[in-house]
């Protein structure tokens, strides 16, 4: 792997170290980003830096660095990887400090970021779909921070996998809201639903440019509450994120979607998604 960024400097990963104190291993106490990287330019960086300001905020923590100081220390990141897809993993914890749950008095956040290989459902998994389970959504109130304390995601994620399947779409009070790690669209006639922001979802980015796209192409889109029954009975559901970009999941809890195949929604938003990125590799669109 290249150099990754621990605290002001670019080494090698393995030298890359963090106090057993630190407050991210202790308590989960911080927040993170993830940022594809497509032909070497960061998609929707503005995006995701303004989340992760929402969620510094959130949490109480000033952003240690300004939007330029970012950009540059991603690029160095990026320098010598290429134009493959990559993802870039930014982390800042509240430091380092004797263990207290309340905030130490003057210590210094503890910021990490690595940029590694992105890659993408290949279009047979497209084609096929994937399988989630449904699972109550146990985690907090507040699922708009982008925190690093992802136990509940993680437990959820895995029950998914030990059940053959993908994801696990969380449904909380009968309403769904997002996946362990992703949010959830669905389709019910020709139009496309999601959950609204709120303090039980995060707001995606990859979420967002879906619902900018629909609108722009005129296809019915809306953000309403998604009852589980509304689940259920859907053409299609997909799911968004930085790593998954658009997939279908053709089978909940062990019965098909529709008829279980990628729907003709999904195939053109999907299609309209990839213009618009080839848009941005090329520079068109920002
Ligand atoms: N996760 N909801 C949750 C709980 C997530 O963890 C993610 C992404 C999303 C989608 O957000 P975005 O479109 O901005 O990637 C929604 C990242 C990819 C992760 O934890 O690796």
């Amino acid at each position: 792997m290249s150099l990754v960024y621990l605290n002001g400097e670019f080494i090698p990963p393995d030298q890359a170290k963090v106090s057993v104190f630190d407050r991210g291993f202790i308590f989960g106490d911080g927040v993170y980003e993830v940022i594809p990287v497509f032909g070497g330019r960061m998609f929707r960086l503005p995006h995701h830096l303004a989340r992760l300001e929402a969620s510094l905020a959130a949490i109480q923590l000033r952003n240690p660095h300004t939007v330029r100081q970012w950009n540059d220390i991603f690029t160095r990141l990026l320098a010598n990887n290429g134009t493959a897809d990559q993802s870039v993993y930014l982390q800042i914890t509240r430091g380092v400090a004797a263990r207290d749950h309340a905030f130490p008095p003057n210590i210094s956040p503890t910021v990490f970021a690595y940029a590694s290989p992105l890659n993408y459902p290949p279009a047979e998994q497209l084609a096929k779909g994937a399988a989630a389970i449904t699972a109550a959504d146990n985690r907090w109130q507040r699922c708009d921070i982008k925190s690093i304390a992802l136990l509940a995601n993680v437990l959820l994620r895995q029950q998914a996998i030990e059940q053959g399947a993908a994801e696990a779409v969380l449904v909380r009070d009968g309403l769904m809201t997002e996946g362990a790690a992703s949010n959830i669209f669905i389709v019910s006639g020709d139009r496309v639903i999601t959950p609204p922001k709120g303090p039980y979802i995060l707001p995606g980015i990859t979420r967002d440019l879906v619902v900018e796209i629909a609108h722009f192409h005129d296809i019915d889109c809306v953000e309403q509450p998604v009852p589980i029954g509304s689940l259920r009975s859907a053409n299609e559901v997909w799911m968004t994120s930085s790593t998954k970009e658009i997939l279908p999941i053709t089978r909940i809890d062990g019965r098909p979607v529709g008829d279980g195949k990628q729907g003709p929604m999904h195939v053109r938003v999907f299609a309209l998604y990839q213009q618009y990125k080839q848009a941005f590799i090329r520079g068109e669109v920002e």
